[in-house]
């Protein structure tokens, strides 16, 4: 496993590390199996890990405060997410910052999130969601720095919108934030148009999410996928997205060499960039978890590859299925 500093916050962190919404939302999840992966992941060296008050209402965090407490002698990163106070992802213009992220409000879910933890401290604290508007005004910050004072959070972050990365930037740019958690993978690659330059700039550190495109670019999902009722990713996976993603992932496929995977090389895509501090694939099972740590053991794509992967940047905005 290889580590990348965390942006001004100076921690060492696996580039690899470990996202949790699955194992506390998605059907076919088995917590058994989950808390065997997270540990294999400890095993192998990863030590940053994603997770969220709203992965479960808490189960997903109350998964990483087990896992913290078994590995005492390891450094464990934990980030975490406050919910907007409207419950509604993705945030839109028109919601406002007393909608979302009132004072008492995120006081609220701080502590919330250290009960389910069962921990004394949140490494990373970030805004479920965001707009940028609400830069202007400093409510959101009120009671942060107090937290920091009480040594209840040490790092504050943003989680920016699905296929939205211009909306976090001045954010980034005021220096307010320590780290920001935009999607980047080999279809959504625009981050590295102003998000990426600005968080090396201000030394923000850089959360790729949902390096598989929710699975997609792990080559695994056909034009008939579908998922028991109550998954959210037959909301997302809508016949007008699944037929054009996985069009688009047979054609990244043809480029792929022999005897490596399409996830291992989506992994490694993402960690070309510099820019990029930590990746946090979503993986519930062992194997895909053994698989994924490949990915930093393999170091750098070859230079042709890369520029042939480079050519499969999708542009989308969001829609009403995008979530
Ligand atoms: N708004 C936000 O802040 C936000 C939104 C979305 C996601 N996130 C964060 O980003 C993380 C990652 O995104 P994601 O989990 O939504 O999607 P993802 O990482 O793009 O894809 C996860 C899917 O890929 C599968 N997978 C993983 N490795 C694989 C491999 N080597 N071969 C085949 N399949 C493999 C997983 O299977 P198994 O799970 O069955 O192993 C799971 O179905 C989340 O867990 C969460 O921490 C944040």
């Amino acid at each position: 496993m290889k580590y990348r500093r965390f942006g001004r916050m100076g921690w060492m962190v696996s580039e690899l590390g470990y996202g949790m919404w699955g194992m506390a939302g998605w059907s076919g999840s088995d917590d058994a199996e989950s808390l065997a992966s997270l540990q294999r992941s400890v095993d192998l060296g990863c030590n940053f890990f994603d997770t969220a008050w709203a992965y479960g209402e808490g189960h997903s965090e109350k998964l990483l405060g087990k896992l913290v407490r078994a590995n005492p002698s390891k450094r464990l990163y934990v980030a975490t997410k406050i919910p907007p106070k409207n419950m509604q992802w993705p945030s839109r213009r028109e919601y406002t910052l007393d909608d979302c992220f009132p004072p008492e409000h995120v006081a609220e879910y701080v502590h919330a999130s250290l009960r389910n933890l069962g921990l004394e401290q949140i490494d990373l604290i970030q805004f479920h969601t965001w707009e940028d508007a609400w830069i202007q005004s400093d409510k959101w910050l009120k009671g942060l720095d107090e937290f920091r004072r009480q040594g209840l959070i040490q790092a504050v972050g943003i989680s920016i919108n699905r296929w939205e990365s211009w909306n976090g930037l001045q954010a980034v740019r005021t220096g307010l934030v320590d780290a920001v958690q935009a999607i980047y993978n080999i279809f959504d690659q625009s981050p590295e148009d102003e998000l990426f330059p600005a968080c090396k700039e201000k030394d923000v550190a850089v959360i790729a999410r949902v390096p598989f495109d929710e699975g997609a670019l792990t080559g695994t999902l056909t034009k008939g996928s579908r998922w028991p009722v109550g998954d959210w990713r037959n909301s997302y996976f809508v016949p007008e997205n699944l037929n054009a993603t996985v069009d688009r992932v047979e054609a990244i496929k043809a480029v792929v060499p022999v005897g490596t995977t399409l996830a291992e090389t989506a992994l490694r895509f993402i960690l070309m960039n510099p820019a990029v501090s930590v990746t946090i694939p979503g993986m519930r099972k062992i194997r895909n978890l053994e698989a994924n740590v490949t990915a930093s053991e393999a170091g750098p794509l070859d230079p042709e590859l890369y520029s042939q992967l480079r050519k499969h940047r999708w542009d989308r905005t969001p829609t009403a299925w995008s979530q």
